[in-house]
């Protein structure tokens, strides 16, 4: 008979080590190895396997994919529209979904809006283990929450929490936070990677039994990583995560895992006295402070999901005080900006090296699109020649290192919006010409086809 195994588990990246080590092998972070007990390994070879199949009578047969019926998923609306997005049109029945973020982002004000919204229609169960239950009766108040079919339950067991969904059996469930749940059994404290991990476990197949969804809350660590193993995340079959600073009052909802969904897409709220509210028009709120004929500020269009996003970008280009010029970027990739100063260098002529270059995005969005890269380009040489650009110009494009601008998908979108929020010109690569050859794209913008970043700045400077 096989023996139960100990092994080793990294909480910071979930790696297993078969003994214990002061630094983990896999992140290299120091004191992360947490003991962890494995259960007996399945039979091995093939004799050991079939002796177990006789044992348990007739083998399952597998199904041709062709017979499979496909049943469409029942998903419930939170009435938060931007959340439904990200989730793929709302929340799955059955399905497991993690909420994670840095503490104060907001997880648990969502959490009680939609709790409250769908309290309207379903039985809700929000289970909290985190606040207290009067802690969270004035959060409701604040948020105007108040409803019979909302209950609420203090409890930090997750034997007693799946009892209580047993019994109860509510329409939606909600666990804040898996950190502060405890199984009672398991010899470690709460928010361990083994207590995590099996009450994860436990919920899960609660889930999956009774066909009611759960959400439950994440802590992160130092790292930005969910806190925890690493598995807890292949468990789930949804993985968001809350981002933005808590002194900027936008947050962004991003999915990371969707197996009911896309996880391209963006949900973006503003965080006010009275709860998260939706922003439906993202690019309109983050161009609303725009301040015209200023130099180093360009407009970018990138796409988050299936929606073309417009922010802007700016830079500030000042003479170094000190020997080493200084270089930052706030919402765009440190390494790639440098990269494009480099184009700027090499293909342009226009140095930057005894100059201190500042780049940052405004509204705390993250650019990781390459379609961002034009943009970027003439927010620092207009930063540097201390020329403003026209208001009206929005620039995508992809900067290659020979200093060609190469060709980004959904050109026809991102200049279709372009036109519907005011914007006369755009600056895009000559291979997206083909693109939008066949669009019906508007009288009232121009297209402006650009091959090189010199051929651009001679056109726009
Ligand atoms: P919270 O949802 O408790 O964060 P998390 O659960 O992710 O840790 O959010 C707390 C922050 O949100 C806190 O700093 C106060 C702020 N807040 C508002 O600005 N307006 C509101 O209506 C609420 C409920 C919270
Ligand atoms: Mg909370």
């Amino acid at each position: 008979m096989s023996k139960t195994k100990t092994m080793y588990v990294c909480t910071s990246c979930g790696l297993e080590h078969p003994k214990w080590a002061g630094k983990c092998n896999g992140c290299g972070e120091w004191n992360t190895l947490e003991e962890f007990t494995v259960a007996p390994a399945a039979p091995k070879n093939f004799s050991a396997a079939s002796s177990v199949m006789s044992a348990r009578g007739v083998p399952p047969k597998a199904t041709p994919i062709n017979q499979i019926d496909l049943v469409n998923e029942h998903r419930y609306n939170t009435g938060i529209g931007e959340l439904n997005r990200v989730l793929g049109g709302g929340i799955v029945k059955g399905s497991v979904v993690l909420l994670s973020g840095d503490p104060g982002i907001g997880k648990s004000t969502i959490l009680l809006q939609v709790s409250g919204n769908m309290a309207n229609q379903h039985n809700v169960l929000y289970v909290t283990g985190e606040e207290s239950a009067n802690q969270l009766k004035l959060r409701a108040k604040r948020l105007g929450v108040n409803n019979d079919k909302l209950l609420v339950l203090s409890e930090t067991d997750v034997l007693s929490v799946c009892d209580n969904i047993s019994a109860s059996k509510p329409d939606i469930v909600i666990i804040d936070s898996i950190q502060t749940m405890n199984l009672e059994g398991v010899n470690s404290s709460s928010g361990s990677i083994t207590q995590v991990r099996e009450c994860t476990s436990m919920l899960l197949r609660v889930a999956k039994t009774l066909d009611i969804p759960i959400i439950i809350v994440g802590h992160i660590n130092k790292g930005g990583d969910i806190a925890g193993p690493k598995v807890m995340e292949h468990i789930v079959d949804t993985v968001l995560y809350f981002e933005g600073d808590r002194i900027n009052s936008y947050r962004i909802l991003r999915a990371i895992k969707n197996r009911f969904g896309s996880t391209n897409e963006i949900g973006v709220f503003e965080m006010l006295e009275n709860g998260l509210t939706q922003v439906e028009n993202p690019s309109a709120m983050l161009l609303s402070g725009r301040i015209s004929g200023v130099s180093g500020s360009s407009v970018c269009c990138v796409m988050e999901g299936s929606r073309p996003i417009f922010a802007e970008v700016q830079g500030l280009v000042t003479t170094t005080g000190f020997g080493t010029p200084r270089r930052m970027a706030t919402g765009f990739d440190y390494n790639r900006m440098n990269l494009l100063l480099a184009v700027l260098e090499k293909r342009c002529g226009m140095f930057f090296s005894n100059l201190d270059t500042y780049l940052n995005v405004v509204g705390g969005l993250k650019l990781d699109e390459t379609a961002a890269d034009l943009a970027v380009i003439f927010a620092l040489v207009s930063g540097l020649k201390d020329t403003p650009l026209p208001d009206d110009v929005v620039f995508f494009g992809e900067v290659g290192l020979s200093g060609e601008i190469r060709s980004v998908p959904r050109a026809v979108l991102r200049v279709l919006e372009a036109e519907r929020l005011g914007f006369k010109r755009v600056v895009l690569p000559k291979s997206c010409f083909k693109q939008l050859m066949s669009a019906n794209i508007p009288d009232g913008i121009e297209l402006i086809y650009v091959r090189t970043v010199s051929e651009a700045i001679d056109l726009i400077f």
